[in-house]
């Protein structure tokens, strides 16, 4: 059986080195993505922003504040689920990546997955939900009207889960979606709960910090 770090580490000096696309040629540093290998719960963001790019780690600014929040409300701790995005370098002035970079960039994200070997995979935003609903061979639809639901695949990588979600950067601009997003996470969260054979130390984080954040006033 392969090492899944190994070859991710084989996957993170492949992308250091990939000038796939044009978006190489101005980024600091690639972003491959960060968390338990081989994972339960992968998260896909769209693209690394400027404090990403600098420190070569998903999700760091202020969307991966809020992000962190999201996982709380799912009973998650972010040491917890694998991060990536959608494309690996990024975009300059945080424009949205265009259909060409994310096409050529996407064989790393097929990798990624199929060496992570996910349950569930929850897609942040309009770019990773129409790529991970076509990987799976669905329907890109908008994620307005799919957000919060939950897609069950079957395909080499077995049963996977997939819920799109809205992707956190969004509620940065317009503050009602934090709780908009707070309650789909909160799906995500019964929803693990429910899935079978789901790895007893997420289970029992989980109700624990439920069951933390219910104490005050209910004794
Ligand atoms: N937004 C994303 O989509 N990904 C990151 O890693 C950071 C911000
Ligand atoms: Fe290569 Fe992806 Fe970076 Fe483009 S975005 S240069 S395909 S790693």
């Amino acid at each position: 059986m392969e090492d899944v770090e190994e070859e991710l580490e084989k996957l993170r000096i492949e992308v250091e080195r990939c000038r796939r696309c044009s978006l190489h040629r101005e980024r600091t540093k690639p972003v491959l993505g960060e968390g338990p290998a081989p994972s339960k719960i992968v998260l896909v963001g769209e693209a690394p922003g400027y404090w990403e790019d600098q420190q070569g780690k998903p999700f760091v600014g202020a969307a991966g504040k809020f992000l962190n929040e999201l996982l709380a409300s799912a009973g998650l701790k972010r040491s917890q689920v694998y991060i990536t995005n959608v494309v690996k370098c990024r975009p300059p002035k945080n424009r949205d990546p265009k259909p060409e970079e994310e096409e050529a960039c996407a064989p790393y994200l097929e990798r990624q997955l199929s060496l992570l070997k996910p349950r569930l995979i929850c897609t942040l935003g309009s770019h990773a939900t129409a790529r991970i609903l076509s990987f799976f061979g669905l329907k890109p639809q908008p994620i307005t009207r799919v957000h919060g639901k939950t897609f069950r695949t079957q395909s080499l990588l077995g049963e996977v889960f997939v819920v799109p979600l809205f992707h956190p950067a969004s509620a940065l601009y317009k503050p009602p979606m934090r709780s908009l997003q707070l309650e789909d996470w909160k799906t995500v969260g019964r929803l693990l709960a429910e899935i079978k054979g789901f790895p007893e130390e997420i289970l029992n984080f989980q109700n624990r910090s439920l069951l933390c954040r219910r104490a005050p006033g209910h004794g």
